[in-house]
């Protein structure tokens, strides 16, 4: 294995010698600088493959340091971890949205939580698999639709279940960020022992990787573990959303790979899984409202940078009503679909009802194999991606 280079931002001098002393125990190629400038120039001249940095700099901010370096291409696609005195939820939310790929808090356990972040399933992947060239990561794939009742959540579910069945020596984790009420323990027939409203109650101390390993159901013949959603208004409205970006990172350094159930949201924190999304899966239905709302939200997310090349647009008819002719609604779209999904009458609805992935309820249903050909394209296209970039 070639040395993995870590720099380290650290203006204690006494916490800087600590944890070199430690890095480097476990086989880290260290580099110690001081201040934010030094660490820019630094990054930028020798590009090590992680980055840890205080935010609280003598002489830049911690969080515009971390946004010149997602911003320059050098150490763009770095791994870029803030292991800092500040402590506060909104503080960690601000770390993730100005691009850090962790948040660890300065407390009694941070150096193991660092430690175990970087030996991390896919972080060991990527870093082991260094040697030998490009290597995919962890993936994040997220579910929208512009339009409520539109198969979203199902469509998700039944992908997920074949990456799932694919990609069988990775793991995988959906999570129902659908608000006010989730519908995806329902439909798996999950029984709720964790959900999402109890991991925004947990500490950062407690919420780990292996915590969530242990802990989160895994719905029979799905094959992924679920983090069930908001299942009470009540809870929904009090749901302390600047807990969740915490909670999704971990899940991503927990899981190799973190399906989300977005639904029918652009909000602050949607738009903060979209950004991060390696691939967004957009399910609109094949009728003029259905097309012009999705036109608007496509739109939108141009508009807000996120890559026209991560958008995947699924037409799916849940209701057994005419809809325009595949060709037309496509050139009013601007952009071919990259599966068309007919109407199953009540199959579906069946298939939900009964907790069971397509699959293994409609084997031989077309709609199986266009599922399952689906996510074959979208592991290879990821696989693919992640080679490019490194
Ligand atoms: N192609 C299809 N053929 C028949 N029924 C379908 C099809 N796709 C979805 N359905 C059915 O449509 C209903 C709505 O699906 P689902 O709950 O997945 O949609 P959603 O977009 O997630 O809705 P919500 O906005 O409530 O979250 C379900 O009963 C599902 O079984
Ligand atoms: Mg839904």
């Amino acid at each position: 294995m070639t040395e993995v280079h870590l720099l380290l931002i650290e203006p204690d001098e006494s916490i800087a010698t600590f944890m070199r002393q430690t890095l480097s125990r476990v086989g880290f190629h260290v580099q110690v600088v001081f201040s934010g400038k030094e660490g820019l120039i630094n990054a930028w001249r020798d590009q090590p493959d992680i980055i840890v940095l205080e935010l609280d700099l003598p002489d830049l901010d911690g969080l515009e340091v971390v946004r010149k370096l997602r911003g320059d291409q050098r150490t763009s696609r770095k791994i870029i971890v803030g292991l800092t005195s500040r402590s506060q939820p909104e503080d960690t939310t601000a770390g993730l949205e100005a691009g850090l790929d962790q948040y660890i808090v300065k407390q009694t356990d941070a150096i193991d939580t660092l430690l175990r972040y970087l030996a991390g399933e896919q972080r060991v992947g990527q870093l082991k698999q260094k040697a030998k060239g490009p290597i995919p990561s962890n993936h994040l794939i997220a579910f929208l639709s512009a339009k409520g009742g539109v198969g979203t959540s199902s469509l998700c579910l039944n992908i997920a279940s074949q990456i799932a069945r694919q990609a069988s020596n990775r793991t995988v984790a959906v999570l129902d960020l659908v608000l006010p009420i989730g519908s995806l323990a329902q439909i798996t027939g999950s029984k709720r022992p964790i959900d999402l409203v109890q991991l925004t109650e947990m500490s950062s101390g407690e919420l780990t990787p292996e915590f969530l390993r242990k802990n989160l159901p895994a719905p029979r013949s799905w094959g992924f573990y679920l983090v069930p959603g908001c299942d009470d208004p009540h809870q929904a409205v009090n749901l302390p959303t600047d807990r969740l970006p915490p909670i999704i990172q971990t899940l991503q350094a927990a899981f190799d790979y973190l399906v989300v159930d977005i639904g029918r949201d652009l909000s602050h924190l949607a738009m903060l899984v979209l950004r991060q999304a390696d691939a967004i899966v957009m399910i609109l239905t094949p009728d003029e409202l259905g097309i012009s709302s999705s036109l608007s939200v496509r739109n939108y997310l141009h508009a807000e940078g996120v890559p026209k090349d991560r958008l995947i647009f699924i037409s799916n008819r849940p209701l057994a009503t005419e809809g325009m002719n595949v060709d037309a609604i496509q050139a009013t779209f601007g952009q071919e679909f990259d599966i068309s999904i007919p109407n199953m009458g009540a199959s579906f609805h069946l298939a939900n009802s009964l907790h069971a992935p397509l699959h293994l309820r409609f084997p031989e249903e077309s709609i199986t194999f266009t599922i399952d050909r689906f996510s074959t394209n979208l592991l290879q296209n990821l696989k693919r991606a992640g080679d490019k970039v490194r």
